[in-house]
């Protein structure tokens, strides 16, 4: 039992966040344009299907980033699933003060949310709902568009580090 680690209300909000990344997941890149055309997009890993019919699904955006507000506002955004290789992307989109854009390969989708080349798989998406959770927003998405490509692996991340598939 002596590395059990346990978190209550009030204790310390790095076990909490230890706790959490216990759930192994997959990365994506969310991305829209505002007003203005200019393109926004950040990495996001709290990424979930929702519902099949009508279908949704979820991303929570922390509310201090520069990309929520932009992302809450927008009447389409998109959902980049990566792929091993696009580990530099996720890098990319998860650090402040670099050409995000510039530095990455992409498309623009039907409603003109950026498209990353080369992604596992990508969902075109109307706002559906946006709902307070906390310091983040749930924002729902409405999928309109759905890609994906079989082959390629999924970039994973697990206890703060990225990781990737080995069970067969
Ligand atoms: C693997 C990974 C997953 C992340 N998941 C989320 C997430 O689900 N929601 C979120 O708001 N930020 C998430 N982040 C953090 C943002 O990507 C990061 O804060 C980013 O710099 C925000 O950019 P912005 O402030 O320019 O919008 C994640 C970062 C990494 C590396």
């Amino acid at each position: 039992m002596a590395n059990l680690h346990e978190y209550r209300p009030g204790g310390d909000p790095r076990t909490l966040r230890d706790a959490l990344g216990c759930f192994a997941t997959g990365v994506t890149v969310v991305t829209c344009r505002d007003g203005e055309d200019v393109p926004h997009g950040l990495t996001v890993n709290s990424f979930t299907s929702v519902s099949l019919d009508p279908p949704l699904l979820l991303v929570c955006l922390a509310k201090p980033t520069t990309s929520a507000k932009p992302l809450v506002e927008a009447e389409h955004f998109a959902i980049n699933v990566l792929q091993t290789e696009q580990r530099p992307a996720s890098i990319t989109f998860a650090t402040r003060g670099n050409d995000r854009f510039g530095e990455t390969q992409w498309e623009e989708g039907e409603h003109g949310a950026p498209l990353l080349t080369g992604s596992l798989a990508m969902f075109e998406c109307d706002r559906h709902a946006v709902h307070d959770g906390g310091d983040h927003w749930i924002l729902i998405g409405e999928v309109k568009r759905a890609r994906f490509e079989k082959g390629p692996d999924p970039l994973l991340y697990y206890q703060g580090r990225y990781r990737r598939l080995h069970f067969d």
